[in-house]
């Protein structure tokens, strides 16, 4: 079978290149006789790996030099946690902004954990937009305050000239679903994580990028596992790493790279998110549904607003070639996930098909 167009939310479509690569390393790393999956964590070729894919990530994130790079498992979810425990410890009291599901469920954490707040939400309409957030809203001596910064599900962002102004207090956020697509300054935040699989490799490891003096303060009943500082004193070895996503996250920072880093990513995403949302904007059938000035550039949600009508949408694209199209399962209607590997020939598909259906069903 051919190849398809997958526009899955995650795990997503990676690069064919990277799979090629890894393919033809798959059994045998270079010289080293094994497969990088059979490779003790310890090893120097695995330690090679390790570091270029630190160096890579570095690079290619402009991670200035106060910042530690941590490679964890666990995926985005337990970054729930580990955020709370870790930075919640001095006052007590954490900020976050409600823009979906996602939000709530690092809130929820929290919450189990010291005096967090909702200090602004979208809620009141199902959250197809971000709320303005001024200093005033933010508790002066809150410990940090939290984003997420693309909603997989409802397809909104902070743009990066849009993230609230929070001064001295470390501004946390969770870029799983938008990571390396366009460019964000790091120095404006206390810490980035993201899990890998939708834009950076495979599931199994999660990328934390996070200022060295907001490590070694975690709370007295953090586990071992959930400190910063345990990974940060072990450079991400503490015990047996997830080596293979580790892995083939390097091969896909390779391939941004190659295309030109992230900004070469930011070009070419706004110009398919364009393509697709002025597609949306223009049809009579299909609607975007979030407000333009908030629109992901990497998750675009619409609908027809025919549950039918979409479910028969969802049914014949994928007997297209263009897969992953239904919406998540809270929302209902449609999601294209167009993350950096999806080429601009999968959103020219994706489109020539909306328009063969509208045709087909006026
Ligand atoms: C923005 C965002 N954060 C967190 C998560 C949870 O990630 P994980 O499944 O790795 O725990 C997801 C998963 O889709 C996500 O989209």
């Amino acid at each position: 079978m051919e190849r398809v167009y997958n526009f899955s939310a995650g795990p997503s479509a990676l690069p064919v290149e990277v799979l090629e690569k890894a393919a033809s390393e798959l059994v045998n790393y270079g010289d080293a006789g094994m497969s990088v999956m059979e490779m003790s964590h310890r090893s120097d070729a695995f330690k090679v790996i390790l570091a270029d894919a630190k160096a890579l990530y570095k690079e290619l994130m402009g991670v200035p030099d106060n910042y530690e790079i941590l490679f964890l498992q666990g995926g985005g979810s337990m970054q729930f946690a580990m955020v709370a425990m870790n930075l919640m410890n001095k006052n007590h009291k954490s900020d976050y902004i409600l823009t979906g599901n996602w939000a709530k469920k690092a809130y929820a954490e929290a919450a189990r954990y010291g005096d967090a707040k909702a200090i602004a939400s979208s809620a009141d309409k199902t959250f197809t937009y971000i709320p303005k957030v001024t200093p005033e809203m933010m508790r002066k001596d809150a410990d940090y305050v939290y984003i997420c910064a693309n909603n997989t599900i409802y397809g909104t962002r902070f743009k990066p000239d849009g993230l609230p102004q929070t001064g001295n207090i470390p501004l946390i956020a969770d870029m799983s679903s938008n990571i390396l697509s366009e460019v964000y300054d790091v120095s404006k935040f206390g810490l980035i994580f993201a899990g890998a699989q939708k834009n950076m490799g495979p599931a199994g490891v999660c990328a934390v990028i996070i200022r060295k003096d907001l490590i070694g303060n975690a709370m007295d009943i953090t586990p071992t596992m959930l400190n910063y500082k345990t990974h940060a004193d072990n450079d991400s070895c503490f015990n047996t790493p997830p080596c293979y996503s580790i892995y083939i996250c390097k091969l896909v920072y390779e391939w941004v790279k190659k295309q030109g880093g992230v900004p070469a990513m930011e070009a070419i995403n706004k110009e398919k998110a364009a393509k697709l949302y002025d597609y949306l904007d223009n049809s009579k059938m299909f609607h975007g549904t979030v407000v333009p000035e908030d629109r992901s550039l990497m998750n675009v949600p619409f609908v027809t607003g025919n549950k039918d009508l979409d479910a028969q949408f969802v049914k014949e694209s994928k007997a297209a070639g263009l897969e992953n199209l239904k919406g998540h399962r809270t929302v209902g209607g449609m999601r294209a996930s167009i993350y950096n590997a999806m080429p601009m020939a999968g959103v020219e598909a994706l489109i020539d098909f909306m328009k063969k259906f509208e045709m087909e069903n006026k």
